[in-house]
């Protein structure tokens, strides 16, 4: 990554979602660059160990982001301990792969509540410091599945429904998609932009199951690394990015062109 050298001294981050790939590998890239990235997991260590800036700013805090109060206690907390967030990744997600008609109910109130709701409230806790500070980077990780209705062809293959059909998933990454658009107009007169990437397939666990012929489909010839993402996000987070928000940034090898 040591090619993108843009500098995040002094900035204040918090990217949920921080232990998985992509976030791992941001969080990575932002303490490279300078900042304090706080890195916020449902599979972390428990809250009650971050006591101390150190910690807070080296180690993988617990957060489940459907828990509201969770949320606005961790950015108060590391208000008071590093100070504002002034970026906010919302990484954290989850799929759910199989047809749309046998999906428990459970299973879409999961998948919406964790990708949509959960990154409203963390956009939600980040907005009256950011307001105060005049300044603010908030992107959301949406999904060319929220763009394309899903990659499955059952037409062509049924096995492909229930490798790579998620209408959970792309109706909550469709969502995250226009909740951008709403809060990039709000906030946009406080030197706060917003602003979604949306990664077409990228090599991680997640997109295991992709069936191999779906890969075709990518025009630049392999799938995307959680790298691509981190660039685009670094770029994002950029105060030079300030006259970019409200957009929807394709990170996805032309598989969609819109
Ligand atoms: N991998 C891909 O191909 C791909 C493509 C498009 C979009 N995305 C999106 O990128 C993001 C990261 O994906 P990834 O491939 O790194 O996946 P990942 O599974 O490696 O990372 C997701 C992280 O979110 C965390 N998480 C899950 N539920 C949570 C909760 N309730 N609270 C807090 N954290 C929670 C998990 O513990 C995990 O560390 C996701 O939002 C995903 O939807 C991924």
């Amino acid at each position: 990554m040591s090619e993108c050298s843009r500098s995040f001294a002094g900035r204040v981050a918090l990217v949920t979602g921080g232990q998985g790939v992509i976030g791992s590998a941001l969080i990575a890239a932002l303490r490279e660059r300078g900042a304090t990235a706080v890195c916020a997991d449902g599979a972390g260590t428990a809250d009650r160990r971050f006591a101390d800036a150190q910690a807070l700013a080296t180690d993988a805090v617990r957060l489940d982001v459907t828990d509201r109060g969770a949320i606005a206690g961790l950015v108060e907390r590391i208000g008071t301990l590093i100070g504002p967030v002034d970026l906010l990744v919302n990484v954290a997600g989850v799929v759910s792969f199989g047809s749309a008609e046998a999906l428990a109910e459970a299973e879409w109130d999961r998948v919406i509540d964790i990708n949509l709701k959960g990154s409203f409230l963390a956009c939600q806790a980040v907005m009256p410091g950011m307001r105060r500070q005049g300044f603010g980077r908030i992107i959301n990780i949406g999904s060319v599945v929220g763009k394309n209705a899903g990659n499955a062809r059952p037409w062509i293959d049924p096995a492909e429904q229930e490798r790579a059909g998620n209408v959970a998933y792309g109706v909550s990454k469709a969502g995250v998609h226009v909740m951008t658009g709403f809060l990039a107009k709000e906030l946009a007169a406080h030197g706060i932009t917003v602003n979604a990437i949306a990664p077409g397939p990228i090599a991680t666990p997640m997109t295991t199951g992709f069936p191999a012929q779906l890969k075709a489909l990518i025009p630049v010839g392999r799938m995307g690394a959680a790298a691509d993402v981190v660039h685009a996000a670094l770029f994002l987070a950029s105060r030079e990015a300030g006259f970019i928000t409200g957009e929807v940034l394709d990170v996805n090898g032309g598989m969609l062109c819109d």
